[in-house]
């Protein structure tokens, strides 16, 4: 399948089909799969219920598509390069054939563990090739995956493995993150002290940690794969059967598993990651993320293996041994299309620009961004300095929720401008919703980004809560898709994506709820209650700043600090720690109870010339407490 469009016209022609006539569209796209059997019918959809088939009755596996269909081809073209924490160890290049064999033999290691379809596997692995391994051996036979970031604390593995009822756990001694070793083992053992429904742990040997191996329950990777062989009949699945299992945060309660689906992600994550870089054939394409979260799962593993790409994996991170590792690597790799994140951009502009200049980036073709809004100084200096003016940038705008690309520009085709991501592709139908649940129409418009129409790759529901799936999404303007961010349409129809309109904060590009932020910080004996809100942060995009109050006023504040940073990072994983705490002795609250959040977010932005009408507060004097206070 070519999905090379040759300019702008194109694009909107093929557009206006997709949407004029979305069933033999996507059918069309569709069939450049190997499907076992075709399906029946290409969509169902009730967004009210909600319920959302696609490829209805069609039988195949994403591991034929992702592996099998490539061997004749390109067996011996590498599929996965996978470049390790240490620049100084050598890089390891898997064909697809070598990647056929290890997946089978992962999936026949499962199979003899007693995992069967439609079993959930939770995987606690670092960037290793036995993560791509794991995740497509259990599509192999049609378990469920749950792949949970390796920077998570036992705590929230405690959550997901509970929740998706896990029985297996693949995980690793130890990963590498720059100069640290992260202990896997051993959070993962504290965590298995509460989640006694976990039979089985399977170790993989990375950093040779020698850990402890608790018997009857604790396997060697090594061992178990010595003893099955490299070829894995694949299992015939539903085109609606699960593939994974993600969790990502809510803005009130426990993280949300969002279900992901077969055929339709399938067709979808191959579809937009050929569109959206205009990929070619033969090309070297390195996707920053962790496998860990969407990202990594839609464009690290399965649309670049879907698409036969030869895809990146890179243990490490942007700052160690220096600021050059990124352009190390790809001047080590050739690499043609980059795909990462605004706060990295952002640290790594920081950084002395000689970090650039040593590396020989003109293999690049294309630079893609996800995960925030790209700011138009990021968006200048990494148009500069690493596309050389010469590499269009993406701003790809999507979600966890819904499992691939929805607005970003088709590269080297749509006319760029710094902060949009531009326009839907294919298939795609947004529409901007006023406060009073309208949809506005026309140019230079604002308001509320919904989807009104269904698309190959969204979640089909919240794994064990249906109910908050539809509450959280389809409720705030019924029959449509609810996005939780604002958006803008400008004078020639572009959009730009304003941020988040609900309580989810978006740090580094992860998706953190305050509430689930607040409840940690409540979990300090000396913390009575918190407030937590985002502000800009000049790496981060959002930081956490938290409002709190304690039983008794705190005798050593920094202490203290520590204490509650300690503490976030225990509960939720490092990525949640608050970047500013001020002790405070109330909150800003209405009379019925409410905390006026827009009055810290003022604070917290450093913005207290007007703070709007403060007088319906319970207790209007605490506000001038806090803006004396503020950090
Ligand atoms: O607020 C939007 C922001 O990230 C949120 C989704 O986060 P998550 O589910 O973790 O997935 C991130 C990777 C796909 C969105 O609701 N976001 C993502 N991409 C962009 C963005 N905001 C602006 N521009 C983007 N390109």
């Amino acid at each position: 399948m070519n999905h090379a469009i040759k300019n702008f016209e194109e694009y909107e022609r093929i557009y206006n089909k997709s949407i004029s006539d979305p069933e033999s569209f996507w059918a069309e796209v569709a069939e450049g799969f190997h499907w076992r059997k075709k399906w029946d019918k290409v969509l169902e959809w009730d967004f009210t219920k909600p319920e959302v088939k696609w490829f209805i009755n069609g039988k195949l596996n994403i591991t034929e598509n992702c592996l099998d269909r490539h061997l004749e081809k390109r067996g011996n073209q590498t599929a996965i390069i996978w470049e390790p924490n240490d620049p100084k160890e050598q890089a390891k290049h898997i064909t697809y054939k070598e990647l056929y064999g290890k997946v089978c033999q992962a999936a026949n290691m499962l199979k003899r563990l007693g995992v069967k379809k439609g079993d959930r596997v939770c995987i606690y692995l670092p960037m290793i090739p036995e993560l791509a391994y794991a995740m497509m051996a259990c599509a192999r036979i049609g378990a469920v995956h749950s792949v949970v970031f390796a920077g998570f604390s036992a705590r929230s593995l405690i959550d997901r493995i509970t929740d998706a009822g896990c029985k297996i756990v693949l995980t690793a001694d130890g990963g590498y993150r720059g100069a640290k070793t992260i202990d896997l083992k051993g959070i993962m053992d504290e965590a298995l002290q509460q989640c006694s429904e976990v039979e089985k742990v399977v170790v993989v040997d990375h950093v040779h940690s020698n850990p402890e191996i608790k018997q009857g329950r604790d396997l060697w990777w090594h061992d178990e794969i010595s003893k099955v062989n490299e070829e894995c009949e694949a299992e015939e699945m539903d085109a609606e059967d699960l593939l994974y299992i993600l969790y990502t945060s809510g803005s009130t309660g426990r993280p949300k598993g969002m279900v992901h689906t077969i055929g339709g992600y399938m067709v979808y994550t191959d579809y937009t990651f050929r569109t959206t870089f205009q990929y070619q054939e033969g090309q070297v394409y390195w996707c920053t993320a962790d496998i860990g979260w969407v990202t990594g799962h839609s464009y690290i593993i399965y649309g670049p293996l879907s698409a036969g790409a030869t895809t990146v994996m890179f243990e490490g991170v942007p700052s160690w041994p220096d600021w050059g590792r990124f352009w190390q690597v790809i001047e080590r790799h050739r690499i043609n299309i980059l795909y990462t994140a605004p706060t990295a951009i952002r640290a790594l502009a920081k950084a002395p620009l000689h970090f650039v200049e040593a590396y020989d980036l003109s293999s690049l073709k294309v630079l893609g961004s996800v995960g925030e809004p790209i700011n138009e100084e990021a968006w200048h200096w990494y148009n500069k300095n690493i596309g050389k003016g010469n590499c269009p940038i993406v701003d790809t705008y999507w979600q966890t929720e819904t499992g691939g690309v929805m607005l970003s520009p088709i590269a080297g085709i749509t006319k760029t401008k710094p902060g949009f991501a531009t326009f839907p592709l294919p298939g795609v139908q947004p529409v901007i919703m006023n406060d009073g649940g309208l949809e506005v129409k026309g140019n230079k418009v604002e308001g509320r980004l919904a989807i009104q129409f269904p698309w190959p790759a969204m979640a089909r529901t919240i794994y064990g809560d249906h109910k908050r799936f539809k509450d959280t999404y389809f409720s705030t303007f019924p029959g449509k898709y609810f996005t939780g961010d604002g958006s803008k349409r400008d004078e020639e129809g572009y959009y730009r994506i304003t941020g988040r309109v609900d309580d989810i904060i978006i740090v580094s590009g992860h998706n953190l709820g305050t509430a689930e932020v607040e409840s940690a910080i409540d979990e300090h004996v000396e913390v009575c209650e918190t407030a937590v809100v985002g502000y800009p942060h000049d790496v981060k995009g959002q930081g956490i700043y938290a409002f709190v109050i304690c039983y008794e006023k705190p005798k050593e504040e920094e202490k203290l600090r520590k204490e509650i940073i300690d503490t976030v990072s225990k509960i939720i994983g490092p990525i949640a720690k608050p970047d500013k705490i001020q002790f405070v002795s109330g909150l800003p609250k209405t009379r019925s109870g409410k905390i006026m959040r827009r009055i810290l977010r003022k604070i917290a932005e450093g913005d207290t010339s007007n703070l709007g009408d403060v007088t319906t507060l319970l207790d209007p004097t605490v506000v001038d407490e806090i803006k004396e206070g503020a950090l």
